[in-house]
């Protein structure tokens, strides 16, 4: 068979069983162009038996018990964690991100394992007070059914995990369809978790080029519950549009446009570190990088000056080379899209103060830029830019900035950075935000829930909340009682 390494085969999985076709696809390093692997490029049909596959498990893998689940779970996550470094060394191969980017991704993915293995035993239902002597009030949770998820590219294992780990702690089963760009670290962790003791069936994974052919047997087939996805808002809408009529349950992780405020009564190292973070993780390449950076008048050119130097000192190369820390972006297309957000700018009155050009590494790395003067009308901050470039805008009020940061349809997570304990309160409670950092630029664990509000989606990720959205509640009424 394909082998993507000596461990992990370049195959699908439906049922159990590891699927080869004549029809593949190749899957390249961004960083140096050379095909890593080839992998089966399924379809329609191909996903229709996997959900078959997955609505022939429900019945026995829904009847464990949480704690039965959670076991394999366990064995899973101990499997995955052992695999760190190999795993972290394809992700690098095939997504890009540097080796150290690479191996807390591991964590962060194994770490949702972990934690719904223990939290699926949590799935408490209610009692409720009666209104009427005869009878009794109860509500239980149970697992919605067969899943679907959709990942993408940018987290090749976390945004697999932080779906299927509690899909299957509360006794779902799933299908999920990887991207494209990255299937190999998807079809690494499915055989980590066959090696762990799932049963055929509970998991597969389809790989395939044919987004759309797969999507729509997803949400067309009533037998899936329920859709979960992450990735770009226009996408999401599509998907959402085409579950209407199977009326299934949603999560929906879509784009954003993340503000982060830095208010004159900033600490200056604070708000540059948290610019960092935010902005330059994964090459600018997530769904809560910090895409519009509002900084006060009075700090403007003091916080400016010190994120260009710090801006500086990445070490842009590929994501194995010891010291890297910025890899490439993941296409020619994502290139293509940085660089006319940026020379719009500039040609509408922008300053580069950074960067703003191509890297010497290669073809796909775009060196980390800083952009200033920039206006809350150009592009570059209208857009999600999913690119390595800081667009700074000036402000002079607190009005002003929570005006201008609620200026967008998206609402995933917004970040500021102020001393004063009223106004960081104030203006947290103001941000339309699924997620707000108070003078931290990184806040995603499995232990809080991740998930925006407006045109940035539906439902939320990780923590107890993650777990919801893969049950149903069910009201039982217990009548005649003799009291
Ligand atoms: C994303 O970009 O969608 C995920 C980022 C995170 O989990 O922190």
């Amino acid at each position: 068979m394909n082998m993507i390494s000596k461990k992990f085969p370049a195959a699908a999985l439906i049922d159990g069983q590891w699927i080869t076709s004549a029809k593949t696809f190749s899957v390249s390093d961004p960083a140096t162009g050379a095909e890593v692997a080839t992998v089966p490029d399924l379809g329609a049909g191909d996903a229709t038996r996997a959900i078959d596959a997955a609505r022939r498990a429900l019945p026995a893998w829904s009847a464990k018990t949480a704690k039965e689940r959670g076991a394999i779970l366990k064995r899973w996550f101990d499997l995955l964690t052992a695999e760190t470094e190999t795993l972290a060394q394809l992700m690098t191969t095939e997504q890009g991100k540097p080796l150290a980017e690479a191996r807390a991704e591991v964590a962060y993915g194994a770490s949702f394992i972990e934690w719904f293995a223990e939290e699926g035993k949590r799935a408490y239902g209610r009692t409720i007070p009666t209104t009427a002597a005869s009878k009794r009030y109860l509500t239980i949770k149970q697992p919605i059914g067969v899943v679907a998820a959709i990942a993408p590219w940018n987290f090749p294992i976390a945004m697999i995990t932080r779906k299927v780990a509690p899909a299957l702690a509360s006794g779902c089963t799933i299908v999920v369809k990887p991207a494209a760009e990255t299937p190999l670290c998807a079809l690494a962790i499915a055989k980590l978790a066959m090696d762990a003791g799932l049963p055929a069936g509970v998991l597969n994974i389809v790989t395939t080029t044919d987004a759309p052919a797969v999507g729509k047997v997803f949400c067309d087939d009533s037998r899936v519950r329920k859709l979960s996805f992450t990735g770009s808002t226009e996408v999401g809408k599509v998907l959402y549009r085409q579950c209407a009529d199977t009326v299934k349950k949603l999560t929906l992780e879509l784009g954003g446009n993340a503000p982060l405020v830095v208010f004159d009564d900033a600490d200056l190292d604070q708000a540059v570190a948290g610019a960092m973070a935010s902005k330059y993780r994964n090459a600018g390449q997530t769904c809560v990088c910090a895409n519009r950076i509002l900084v006060q008048s009075g700090i403007y050119d003091r916080f400016a000056a010190a994120l260009v130097e710090a801006v500086k000192k990445l070490v842009v190369g590929p994501g194995l080379e010891a010291g890297t820390n910025m890899g490439p972006l993941i296409s020619s297309e994502a290139i293509a899209k940085v660089e006319t957000l940026v020379s719009d700018a500039v040609k509408q009155g922008a300053k580069v103060l950074t960067g703003g050009a191509l890297d010497a590494a290669g073809p796909l790395f775009y060196r980390p830029s800083v952009v200033g003067d920039v206006t809350p009308d150009m592009s570059i901050v209208r857009e999600e830019i999913f690119g390595p470039v800081a667009a700074l805008v000036r402000f002079d009020t607190e009005a002003d900035a929570i005006r201008l940061a609620n200026d967008t349809p998206f609402g995933l997570a917004a970040y500021v950075f102020t001393q004063n304990l009223s106004r960081a309160w104030r203006v947290a409670e103001r941000l339309d935000a699924g997620m707000v950092g108070v003078n931290e630029g990184i806040f995603s664990n499995e232990v809080v829930p991740f998930g925006g509000v407006k045109e940035s989606g539906l439902g939320r990720e990780g923590a107890a909340e993650g777990l919801e959205e893969y049950l149903e509640v069910k009201y039982i009424c217990l009548g005649a009682i003799d009291a």
